[in-house]
């Protein structure tokens, strides 16, 4: 009886495609940013209006976040199922025919996840009556820039009815290990913390001639940079995953002026939260004392923070153990490695236990796949379908 179901599910998803790439479309040609969601957040609430759920919520985190209650027929626990709904301010160049002409541009997926969960929601409300417990679905705002997990929980996302567990997932190309349409779990962690930084170096400016009555912020910065990067060479163990980029560097307008200051941007990223503070301890005195020791003033900011995104192992399993039960052993593969990139999902994992999946969306004609963030990024619609079952077959296999 349960594998029937399990089996009805597979092929209804198969039946949503279609559905689920035309809602994709059309959010991929009107992308919005950050928090700033009206016409999306629309388009979720018009979808999911017609699901008779018991609950739709909207104008949620600062705005424009959504999310949704469905109780099953049959007894169980609460479970929450994630999507992020924002997009990237890239000006895209894939000549698809759903493009987006207004600058922004869904080149991370995040178009396919809101789709995908809508689905999901559907999947699900079609066979509330085999349902246990209750389904929590969040439509989140603005993944890419800040604050948009921490909103949807302060809006009280994960309560009434208390949330006891998360599923999220991201599509796209990033493991390319997997075959498009599969799932790609792992137990612990799976995406890594990340501290954003500011560095402000003040000099002394001065004439290119005459650099002694000057305090070069350029010469201090260059000087930075290369001690930076003994941090992690140098001062963390070689089996401790841990990476310092400065990105950015911005000092001085021309050749014979000697500037008075100098800026730049960067990020850590670390697996182990112990690692991540151990890392802005060094990378404040770092920059500190080379800026005095050269006569200058350093100064470290740090701009934004994401902890590392840490599966439950027994989620992880109970996901892994569920699709090959129901669709089988391709369904599915373990991840060796984790992913550098991060992910504000981490959030709703320091309240509630859960996990997060990879979704392959690959093309294999390996021309068409960009990385994610590029203009050119676009996703496998022909398998959206299998995001959206595993995520309705997590739902229903939840005990
Ligand atoms: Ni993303």
């Amino acid at each position: 009886m349960e594998n029937r179901s399990m089996r009805d599910l597979e092929s209804r998803a198969r039946e949503l495609n279609g559905a689920i790439v035309e809602t994709r479309r059309e959010l991929h040609a009107r992308p919005e940013l950050e928090h700033d969601l009206p016409f999306t957040e629309s388009v979720v609430v018009r979808e999911l209006e017609r699901l008779g759920l018991d609950e739709v919520k909207s104008a949620q985190g600062r705005g424009h976040g959504v999310y949704a209650t469905l109780k099953g027929k049959k007894p169980g626990r609460t479970l929450a199922l994630r999507a992020d709904m924002d997009a990237l301010p890239v000006q895209e160049e894939t000549g698809l025919p759903f493009a987006s002409t207004n600058g922004a541009m869904h080149a991370c997926g995040h178009d396919a996840h809101t789709a995908m969960l809508l689905g999901a929601a559907r999947l699900l409300a079609e066979t509330r009556d085999e349902l246990p417990g209750t389904v929590r679905f969040i439509f989140q705002p603005s993944e890419e820039v800040d604050s948009g997990a921490t909103s949807m929980i302060e809006s009280g996302a994960l309560e009434n009815p208390h949330v006891d567990e998360i599923i999220g997932l991201h599509t796209g190309n990033l493991w390319s290990s997997l075959k498009p349409g599969q799932i790609g779990w792992r137990a612990g962690p799976m995406m890594a913390s990340t501290n954003a930084f500011k560095i402000g170096i003040e000099g002394k400016g001065g004439h290119g001639a005459i650099p002694n009555l000057s305090v070069d912020p350029i010469v201090i910065a260059a000087e930075t940079i290369v001690r930076l990067q003994t941090l992690v060479s140098r001062e963390i163990s070689p089996f401790d995953p841990a990476v310092l980029t400065i990105g950015s560097i911005a000092g001085g307008k021309a050749g014979n002026v000697i500037a008075g200051s100098c800026e730049m941007v960067g990020m850590t990223r670390a697996f182990d939260p112990k690692l991540a503070e151990f890392l802005r301890e060094r990378l404040r005195a770092t920059v500190e004392n080379t800026a005095s020791s050269m006569r200058g003033r350093g100064t470290v900011d740090f701009i934004g923070y994401l902890p590392p995104v840490v599966n439950d192992p027994a989620c992880a399993h109970k996901m892994r153990d569920i699709l090959v039960d129901a669709f089988g052993k391709d369904w599915v593969q373990e991840l060796a490695l984790p992913s550098t990139g991060a992910e504000d999902f981490a959030f709703y994992l320091e309240k509630t236990p859960g996990a997060f999946f990879f979704h392959c969306s690959t093309f294999d004609d390996p021309e068409r796949n960009y990385p994610h963030h590029n203009a050119r990024f676009d996703v496998n619609e022909s398998v959206l379908w299998t995001g959206a079952a595993a995520m309705a077959a997590y739902a229903k296999g939840n005990r």
